[in-house]
């Protein structure tokens, strides 16, 4: 297995930075769990690692990244704006606050969590989010969890056009037709809950119709298939329509085999059968109603 993972260059940066094809998130990363998934992750290769203040851990994966021996300009850092801080000088704050807590002196991207359309701020929150990438404290400048609507707002007033946009997509909630919105306007998506996600919804779902990605009939008959399991199918679809899925485990097997996914391709075929599973699926919350200020 090739130790190096791939890249993606970001059309949208004009300073020409590309991403890893595969990050590690760190949401619901268990806390005593952590300094040996981080040890394990960087072992396997992965240099994207992709946090929020609001998973309550930028401290401890600062101090495991920072002791890691990986120099500084191999990694790539990642954290959000907190949606309690959209007004202008709150999400200046708010970033020099996470560069604090993680032990950096500039982040690789910098995402605003959610738009919160009820708070009206996230432009400028967009605004201040420009200023910090002019004065070099952020490589990469995105959105997480923007719909078209709010993306076109910003695009109306920006002079920084977003980079990446970090969604919850899996092949039960593929949202086609916002990530081929976002990658024809140039903004790279990157995959949350890339493997389906918790085994229980975390919002309000009918429980006779949930079901798990990973035991999917047709997943699991790819994976015979390739040699692989369901999990690296799903991982894959996600590869083939160009995004970064940033799967979350603390296991040290599924750490490799989540990132063991590069040696093998799908076909056209059956990526659009892959597609077809979709259901709408979706178990975070919907950008348009969510109000949770999510304060620490
Ligand atoms: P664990 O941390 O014990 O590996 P998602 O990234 O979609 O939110 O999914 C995360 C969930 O999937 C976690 O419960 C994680 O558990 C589990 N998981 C991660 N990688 C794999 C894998 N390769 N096979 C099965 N389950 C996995």
């Amino acid at each position: 297995m090739q130790n190096q993972i791939p890249v993606t260059k970001l059309t949208n940066s004009k300073d020409g930075v590309s991403i890893p094809q595969i990050g590690y998130g760190v949401a619901a990363l268990e806390k005593e769990l952590l300094p040996n998934s981080i040890a394990a992750a960087i072992m396997e290769g992965y240099r994207m690692f992709d946090n929020a203040p609001f998973y309550g851990n930028e401290t401890e994966v600062g101090v495991e990244l920072r002791a890691s021996g990986i120099p500084r300009d191999e990694l790539f850092i990642s954290t959000k704006l907190p949606n309690y801080c959209h007004a202008y000088k709150d999400a200046i704050a708010a970033c020099e606050r996470s560069l604090k807590t993680l032990g950096l002196d500039y982040l690789d991207m910098y995402m605003i969590h959610f738009p919160m359309p009820s708070l009206g701020l996230f432009c400028e929150a967009w605004s201040a989010m420009e200023k910090l990438y002019q004065d070099g404290k952020i490589r990469v400048l995105g959105i997480s969890n923007f719909k078209e609507h709010h993306i076109k707002k910003i695009l109306d007033m920006c002079t920084i056009k977003p980079m990446v946009n970090e969604l919850e997509i899996n092949p039960y909630h593929t949202q086609e037709p916002l990530r081929k919105y976002c990658q024809a306007e140039g903004i790279h998506v990157i995959n949350w809950f890339p493997l389906g996600g918790p085994m229980s919804p975390l919002v309000p779902y009918p429980v006779e119709h949930f079901k798990i990605l990973l035991d999917d009939p047709y997943l699991l008959a790819l994976g015979e298939k390739y040699g692989k399991t369901s999990a690296q199918i799903a991982l894959r679809w996600a590869i083939e329509h160009n995004m970064t899925p940033i799967p979350k485990s603390s296991n040290p097997g599924r750490i490799h085999q989540n990132r063991d996914i590069f040696d093998f391709k799908l076909e056209q075929e059956e990526i659009a059968k892959m597609d077809a599973l979709n259901h709408d699926r979706r178990l975070g919350p919907d950008s348009d109603t969510f109000t949770d200020l999510q304060k620490p």
